[in-house]
């Protein structure tokens, strides 16, 4: 005798295969490796079949011995085979209102900070039996794949989802004057194509995420649903009315190809998300401003709020890697870099684009108000190239830094 047990199981008269592991197992499996549990069971010859079960299973059976009626066995389970991670106990999540959102999750079951590939696809928080296929994620360390906020933000983007189909009044849509038409058939190409690698470029990274931070995942899920309504809105808008889509050019496919390129996640990131996307809100505001009715303001309103989250997950997923790794500073800017030496040849957006936002506000082809509607496409570039600065300032790079990488962004927009 001697040992004291941890957990003392009754396993009666209950054959070993016949119901008795189905105590033992899930009793050592709460169990630290060390620990103790006492099986008492009054099965026939029960201490044969356990000493050969210990032994594949890599638990020492240290103890048998006969009582009056029953056989009372101690195992002490080992450490070899034992699943990894922490098993959850008793842990309880808070309801707020009734809800239970996915940062209270986060919360509860916080990420660590590195991720093991050999636990595959093992939800965080379960215990993961050994002996499972390494699994390709590239990407296993916390602080360069899931930014605190990402539970909070994927919370808002379930909330903020909306139907391309039935949420927009479509037949109050009117026939445009046939320069309006073209320009707006124009833009909603411009728009759905870069929409297009918006869609495209996440994409490509969610494949790449350890499952323990699937919260990224989640988020990037409701990003690709977003893209692929801004994709659908923004050519039904062409099509509606008649009008049918323009042009795509060369430098726009060049800038979005440079875009798809892209190997590293938190450059990624920055490019589409903080750069391109962030210029993107400036786009999208301008166009509901000047747009030639509510449907169109309506469309550009939406797909705007939905970029605003898009923004908020590019940027805080490169404020919180910078913040671990200042080094990140001349990476990022050594991207921008790379990206603006391949698009040489990339001057500004395609003339067509850039004629068809004139329009869009001139309403004509009346020289007084084209010269009008020119200007103010010259103050969207100030608009942007300023909130371009602002973001880079606020994920903390240098006033210097930030003019000059704002300089060196694509032409194109995005
Ligand atoms: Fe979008
Ligand atoms: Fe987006």
């Amino acid at each position: 005798m001697g040992r004291l047990a941890t957990v003392a199981i009754d396993g009666g008269d209950l054959p070993f295969g016949g119901g008795l592991l189905a105590l033992v197992r899930p009793a050592l499996n709460g169990m630290e490796p060390g620990g103790v549990l006492a099986v008492h069971s009054r099965t026939p010859a029960i201490a044969d079949e356990f000493f050969t079960w210990c032994k594949l299973e890599h638990h020492e059976l240290l103890e048998s011995s006969a009582q009056t009626g029953f056989t009372r066995l101690l195992i002490q389970k080992g450490s070899l085979g034992a699943p990894r991670g922490i098993m959850e106990i008793n842990q309880d999540l808070p309801t707020r209102a009734g809800r239970l959102d996915a940062a209270t999750v986060l919360e509860a079951v916080p990420f660590p900070a590195k991720a093991d590939p050999g636990t595959g696809f093992a939800p965080r928080g379960a215990r993961v039996e050994p002996g499972g296929p390494a699994y390709p994620f590239a990407l296993n360390d916390r602080d360069r794949t899931a930014p605190p906020d990402v539970a909070a933000l994927y919370d808002q983007a379930v909330s903020a989802q909306w139907n391309g189909d039935t949420d927009i009044a479509w037949d109050r849509i009117k026939p445009l004057s046939p320069p309006l038409q073209q320009a707006l058939g124009q833009i909603m190409t411009f728009l759905a194509e870069n929409e297009l690698s918006a869609l495209y470029v996440p994409s490509r990274f969610i494949a790449r995420v350890h499952p323990a931070y699937v919260e990224v995942g989640m988020f990037l899920s409701t990003q690709l649903a977003d893209e692929a309504r801004h994709i659908d809105v923004f050519l039904k808008r062409a099509r509606k009315g008649g009008g049918g889509l323009g042009i795509s050019h060369a430098t726009t496919s060049a800038s979005l190809h440079s875009l798809l390129m892209l190997e590293d996640f938190t450059e990624a990131a920055f490019l589409l998300s903080v750069l391109g996307e962030g210029t993107f809100l400036d786009l999208l505001r301008y166009i509901e401003v000047n747009a030639p009715d509510e449907v169109t303001a309506d469309i550009v309103r939406r797909a705007r709020a939905d970029e605003t989250r898009h923004v908020h997950f590019g940027m805080s997923h490169v404020k919180h890697a910078l913040q671990q790794d200042p080094a990140l500073y001349g990476r990022l800017e050594a991207a921008v870099r790379r990206r603006s030496a391949t698009l040489a040849g990339v001057n500004g957006v395609p003339a067509a684009v850039q004629d068809a936002l004139t329009i869009l506000v001139a309403r004509g082809i009346d020289p007084p108000s084209v010269r009008r509607g020119h200007e103010t496409y010259r103050e969207l570039l100030n608009v942007m190239h300023e909130n371009r600065i602002k973001r880079l300032a606020s994920a903390g790079f240098s006033h210097d830094q930030a003019q000059t990488l704002s300089d060196l962004h694509t032409p194109n927009f995005m």
